[in-house]
């Protein structure tokens, strides 16, 4: 196991932070399952806001209720069954830059990577907001058209109907919002590792990381 700070038994926390299909989530669940750490993706927090929101009637766009339905948040609603839907992550996108919705979240990721022995937690901010200290930070990305690729899989995969061109342009716009929001955007910590999937398949994405990880925690 590749140490969190070294000689003390924190919790040893792995953040892995991308934009949407680029593999992250896949990636991070391996890293869990590899080093026996909890997995947290943080998205569905997001996914999961929004789907109550729409259950109720609510407008993602509405700030107030958006907090409210942050703050209310419970199991149930972390387990609802359409949180991948598309319609639920365009609503999530929209949610997302609402300060009030990201410091109701907080708290739970931060509480989450603190308890031992520790997570990999994936999402958009976690090596830059969420888990400033984290042992190591993987920053994973692809080109669009791969990432695109793999989502019309999956939603095809899943029995949906699909219209590439619709993918590909609600992907880059949700990039845009990602990355242009002013509050917690998409980026990558400076001392962040950067690993592009385009290339690989997700046994070469778990070894790159794997590489990765124990490259950086000999400089630790
Ligand atoms: O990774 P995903 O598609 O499930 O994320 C859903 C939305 O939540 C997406 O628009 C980005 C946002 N998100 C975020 O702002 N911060 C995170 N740490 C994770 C997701």
């Amino acid at each position: 196991m590749p140490e969190g700070s070294a000689g003390t038994d924190a919790p040893l926390v792995i953040a892995v932070d991308g934009p949407s299909a680029a593999g992250k989530g896949t990636l991070a669940r391996r890293l869990a399952d590899h080093f026996g750490l909890r997995y947290l993706d943080s998205g569905r927090l997001y996914r999961a806001v929004a789907a109550r929101l729409i259950r109720d009637g609510g407008d993602p766009a509405d700030a107030e209720r958006a907090v409210a339905a942050a703050r209310a948040l419970d199991d149930a609603d972390l387990e609802a069954a359409n949180l991948r839907d598309e319609a639920v992550g365009r609503a999530a996108s929209v949610v997302a830059p609402i300060p009030g919705v990201r410091a109701a979240l907080l708290d739970y990721q931060r509480s989450v990577a603190a308890t031992p022995p520790g997570a990999v937690i994936d999402g958009r901010d976690i090596g830059t907001v969420v888990c400033p200290d984290a042992a190591h930070k993987l920053f994973v990305t692809a080109r669009l058209e791969v990432r695109v690729e793999r989502r019309c899989l999956e939603l095809s995969e899943g029995g949906a109907t699909v219209d590439r061109g619709r993918v590909r342009r609600e992907m880059a716009e949700r990039d845009a919002r990602d990355q242009e929001r002013g509050i917690a955007p998409l980026a990558a910590a400076s001392d962040a590792i950067a690993l592009d999937t385009s290339d690989l398949d997700a046994d070469a994405a778990f070894a790159a990381a794997l590489a990765a990880i124990s490259g950086n925690a000999d400089t630790l």
